[in-house]
């Protein structure tokens, strides 16, 4: 079998902090990979006046799959690119307790469920301007039921839900809910009250997709609903899909009942191509620090490594960031303890040699 080949993105801030020893305790697992470094972002900017050249897009072109930090701007293009340019439309954002999480729940024990996000449209498709421009399309406020024009000066920014965007997520939301152990239910979240038309749209496809999974339980909330639901009452939920930009937020909200945006990882897969990054952003906060938590990134490496076919190596990396919690002593800032991102990852490193 050749080589898989995997491109990194380090990402910005504290993020390369967090994906340098990642990548490194990976390498440990002795797996067939070939790891390939575009020069993207500041460095590109220098280098060659652009912060994503050709030869980056050509190397993620030519990859299996991308592990990517996250970008307070320098590596947006790229992502942009893992995104648009490769079709990764279901983000995949799991919410799943690991016994010794500094949760905030008073019964933390068995949370675990997916935010899954529409990757692609609604208010991410970047359509903004002026109102003025829009002047000459006559369109009245179904709310204030004035024109439109009328309330200018102003921006408008663009929300598209597309039949084809949304049927894709959803049905990605059965299957998964199909594959994952226990609940198997898929709750549809979006604004259908307040956007008859557009989350509308969203529902209905719901709807249609459901009757064709009659083994999967089927329920749709109002957004707002369901992150009241969320919070309440986190062990009812099994897969929950929504469009782009819910799923941003109503994903680091979940981050924050396990234990917070260090313990959130993601996926975003399209029909041809994956790529892998935390949930979190740069934490320029506590750049250069070394107390990051990597956990985010080594879970999202777990997706990864299944996503490439090395589930074996995924399980033992999985079982070994849990036994580090578990024991408790080793554990970075933010879940209570003292540890540096690379005391951590040599803990689960120890953890993985034993296993
Ligand atoms: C995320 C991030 C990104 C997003 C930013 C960095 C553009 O918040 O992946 O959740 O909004 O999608
Ligand atoms: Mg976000």
């Amino acid at each position: 079998m050749d080589n898989k080949r995997v491109v990194v993105i380090e990402g910005e801030d504290a993020s390369p902090e967090a994906m340098r020893p990642a990548v490194a305790l990976i390498k440990t697992l002795d797996l067939p990979i070939d790891w390939l470094y575009p020069v993207v972002g500041l460095e590109a900017k220098e280098k060659f006046d652009t912060t994503f050249p050709d030869a980056a897009r050509d190397m993620i072109d030519a990859s299996d799959a991308t592990f990517f930090g996250s970008t307070s701007g320098p590596s947006s293009q790229a992502l942009f690119y893992l995104r648009w340019g490769k079709q990764t439309f279901a983000n995949v954002r799991p919410c799943k307790y690991l016994p010794g999480y500094r949760s905030s729940l008073a019964h933390p024990e068995g949370v675990d469920f997916i935010i899954l996000r529409e990757n692609l449209e609604d208010m991410y498709i970047g359509i903004e301007g002026e109102i003025e421009d829009l002047a000459h399309l006559n369109l009245t406020s179904r709310t204030a039921r004035t024109s439109l024009a009328s309330m200018a000066p102003g921006k408008f920014a663009i929300k598209a839900i597309t039949e084809k965007g949304s049927e894709r997520v959803i049905r990605y939301a059965f299957e998964l809910a199909k594959q994952r152990d226990g609940m198997k239910k898929v709750t549809v979240a979006c604004k259908y009250n307040m956007l008859p038309t557009a989350d509308g749209l969203f529902r209905e496809i719901g709807n249609r997709i459901a009757a064709e999974y009659p083994d999967i339980e089927h329920e749709t909330f109002i957004i707002d609903d369901f992150c009241y639901r969320m919070n309440a009452n986190p062990h009812q939920f099994d897969v929950c899909v929504m469009p782009n930009l819910y799923g941003d937020i109503m994903s680091d909200g979940a981050a924050g009942l396990i234990g917070g945006l260090g313990l959130a990882p993601s996926g975003c897969y399209g029909d041809d191509y994956a790529y892998f990054e935390s949930a979190h952003g740069t934490a320029p906060d506590i750049a250069g620090q070394n107390i990051i938590n990597p956990t985010a990134t080594l879970l999202s490496a777990v997706m990864m490594l299944e996503h490439l076919g090395f589930d074996e190596a995924g399980r033992r990396l999985h079982d070994a960031i849990a036994a580090v919690y578990a024991a408790g002593d080793v554990l970075t800032p933010d879940q209570g303890g003292s540890a540096s991102t690379t005391d951590f990852c040599d803990a689960v490193a120890a953890n993985v040699s034993s296993s």
